[in-house]
């Protein structure tokens, strides 16, 4: 198995493994995204802030695609952008086909990097909350809070509260929510950042049976370049801010994997481009001298 790398911004056969067989191209499109800027409006006379773009990306249908990128440099924009929850300044969304515009589209699921779990709901309630304000029968709700719960190591805990949780797990709490739903695509900004290293290496896991199970459509945001090399099909790596796809990395990883991929020797040679492509990219976003070296 190899990996597969297209700069996007450096000359086609410089720091390339493989070309890339164009991304997305033959498969079907599940989400795309054209021509996407995204600038903050000045606040107090300032100029704005220009966070993002121009960015185009195609989502498979059934991808697992990862984003990692610099500190500040629009991640979390971005997935606002593709959820439908921050207007894009230029560009449009397209998910399934149909204009992303004002709200999170029905089949599209978010774990936000700051999630948090109503504090006044026990941890079963928290999790079908959505599912009974969509009036699904209760039997349902049933059925699917107790699968989630186990999906995510939190049955002896279903009926505490979020005060009474460690902040990993109410952040399971808050993917549980989500993944509950049965979302076509699921965004993912940093969901294990709170989770301590095996924890994260489990859900990891986890996360990629519950991706074949489903069919779903995955964007995961992580700072973690050793998560995004073992979970995605194809990584995209971001510059630092106004934050633009610089990178396409394919795995060709096997859809039937798990954590055991990180042993493979394709594996190290992923993560160290994901750094060296990275590297550069930290020190500008960090406004540190000495990038080259
Ligand atoms: N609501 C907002 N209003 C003004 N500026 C914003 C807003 N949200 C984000 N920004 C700015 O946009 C830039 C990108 O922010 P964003 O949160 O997308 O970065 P990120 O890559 O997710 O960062 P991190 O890795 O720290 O989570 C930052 O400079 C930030 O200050
Ligand atoms: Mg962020």
């Amino acid at each position: 198995m190899a990996a597969s790398v297209v700069e996007m911004s450096a000359p086609r056969n410089r720091g390339v493994i493989r070309e890339s067989q164009g991304s997305a191209a033959s498969a079907e499109i599940h989400a795309e995204m054209t021509g996407i800027k995204r600038i903050y409006p000045a606040t107090g006379g300032g100029p704005g802030v220009h966070a993002l773009g121009p960015v185009d990306l195609k989502l498979a249908r059934g991808e697992f695609y990862s984003v990692v990128g610099p500190s500040g440099c629009g991640k979390s924009t971005l997935l606002d952008v593709l959820a439908g929850l921050s207007a894009p300044t230029e560009g449009h969304i397209l998910f399934e086909g149909r204009e992303v515009a004002g709200k999170v589209p029905p089949g599209v699921g978010v774990v936000f990097q700051e999630d948090a779990a109503f504090p006044w709901l026990t941890v079963e309630d928290n999790i079908a909350f959505g599912l009974r304000r969509a009036g699904t029968d209760a039997a349902e709700v049933e059925r699917r809070v107790a699968y989630a719960i186990g999906f995510m190591g939190l049955k002896d805990f279903r009926k505490a509260y979020p005060s009474q949780l460690s902040g990993g797990m109410r952040q399971r709490v808050c993917i549980a929510r989500t993944l509950v739903m049965q979302p076509r695509l699921i965004l993912l900004d940093e969901p294990f950042g709170a989770l301590d290293a095996q924890t994260r290496l489990l859900m990891g896991d986890e996360l990629l049976k519950l991706w074949r199970e489903t069919g779903a459509t995955v964007m995961l945001i992580t700072h973690a370049l050793d998560e995004a090399a073992m979970l995605s099909d194809r990584i995209g790596v971001m510059s630092a801010r106004p934050g633009r796809l610089i990178a396409d990395i394919r795995t060709d990883w096997p859809r039937d994997r798990d954590s055991r991929i990180a042993a493979e020797e394709s594996f190290g040679q992923i993560t160290s481009q994901l750094w060296r492509l990275l590297r550069d990219e930290s020190v500008k976003a960090a406004g540190m001298a000495g990038a080259k070296g």
